[in-house]
């Protein structure tokens, strides 16, 4: 089985860095004495993760040891973070979790001293079905450790690479999306209340119809609107409930909604660019 070599070193020991330290570790990509962990303090979160997954706690001097850095500290800790390990940085990658911070902006930080990845997950990462998009540097990346990169990454779940323009977007969409098609779940659950389920009955119905739709359309190949017609027969209910959505313009509810997102991103992420003129 491939196992990463060497050791990884994560900055932070919240809610991210427990879903790569759990990911990583639950599918025996890299052994657990090899993940070295730092929080703002060793104790507290920290040291749960140690008792929990077998990691190593340290000081962030540890990272000078390490084959990558994995930054998982909240966007406004970041600077603070980057600082105290720039003095331990000496050309092994940095990955950074936090969202909206750019890449110029990490890099200028560390002063250009390690190549800085940028991805950005989304919450299912917690019980590793996440989709993270990932941003590349365009230089002093070897191709050893993208690919590295990709395969602890991808012990979260999906990983697509994009182009660093593309963040906001990924953002508003996959970002976000777990809370955008929580929503429309949450519509679909009261409807289904209101024609007469029973609310355990209902998000019984309700959860697996959307991961057994999610698992059809991946292992049929299929895209949404081909199986959204294969379940639409002239005539039928899922006919008569599409053209009360399509009336209702939902997916032109749907566009602006990610449009919002991403601009919001965008504004989000002017704390975190650097700005040359
Ligand atoms: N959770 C997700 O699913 C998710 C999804 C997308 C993106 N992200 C990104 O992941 C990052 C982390 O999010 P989170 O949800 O894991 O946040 P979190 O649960 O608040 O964890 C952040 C951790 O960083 C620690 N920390 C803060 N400053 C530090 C420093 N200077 N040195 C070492 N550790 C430090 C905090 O310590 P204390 O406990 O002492 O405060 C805390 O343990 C964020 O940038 C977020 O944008 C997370």
């Amino acid at each position: 089985m491939e196992t990463f070599a060497g050791e990884v070193f994560v900055i932070g020991a919240g809610a991210m860095a427990e879903a790569f330290v759990k990911g990583v570790i639950e599918k025996r990509a890299i052994a657990p004495e090899r993940v070295v962990v730092t929080g703002r303090t060793l104790g507290g979160r920290a040291a749960g993760l140690r008792e929990k997954y077998g990691v190593r706690v340290a000081g962030t001097e540890a990272a000078a040891g390490a084959r990558m850095v994995f930054l998982a500290v909240k966007p406004a800790d970041t600077a603070e973070a980057l600082a105290q390990v720039r003095p331990y940085l000496h050309g092994q990658p940095l990955v950074s979790f936090a969202a909206g911070v750019t890449m110029d902006w990490m890099a200028e930080i560390i002063e250009h001293r390690s190549p800085v990845v940028r991805t950005m997950p989304n919450i299912p990462v917690g019980v590793l079905e996440g989709a993270t998009a990932v941003s590349f540097p365009e230089a002093g990346l070897a191709e050893r450790d993208r690919k590295d990169i990709l395969f602890l990454l991808g012990q979260l779940g999906e990983v697509v690479e994009i182009p660093e323009r593309l963040m906001n977007a990924a953002t508003a969409f996959s970002g976000s999306g777990p809370g955008f098609v929580c929503y429309f779940l949450e519509a679909m659950e009261a409807a289904a209340i209101r024609l007469g389920f029973d609310p355990e009955l209902a998000r019984a119905l309700l959860l697996q119809t959307v991961v057994g739709t999610a698992r059809t359309l991946r292992e049929w190949g299929l895209a949404p609107d081909e199986l959204r017609r294969r379940v639409t027969s002239p005539g039928g209910t899922t006919q008569a409930g599409v053209a009360v959505m399509e009336a209702g313009r939902l997916a032109d509810v749907v566009d602006a909604a990610l449009q919002a997102a991403a601009r919001r991103s965008e504004e989000m992420g002017r704390a975190y660019a650097v700005v040359r003129d």
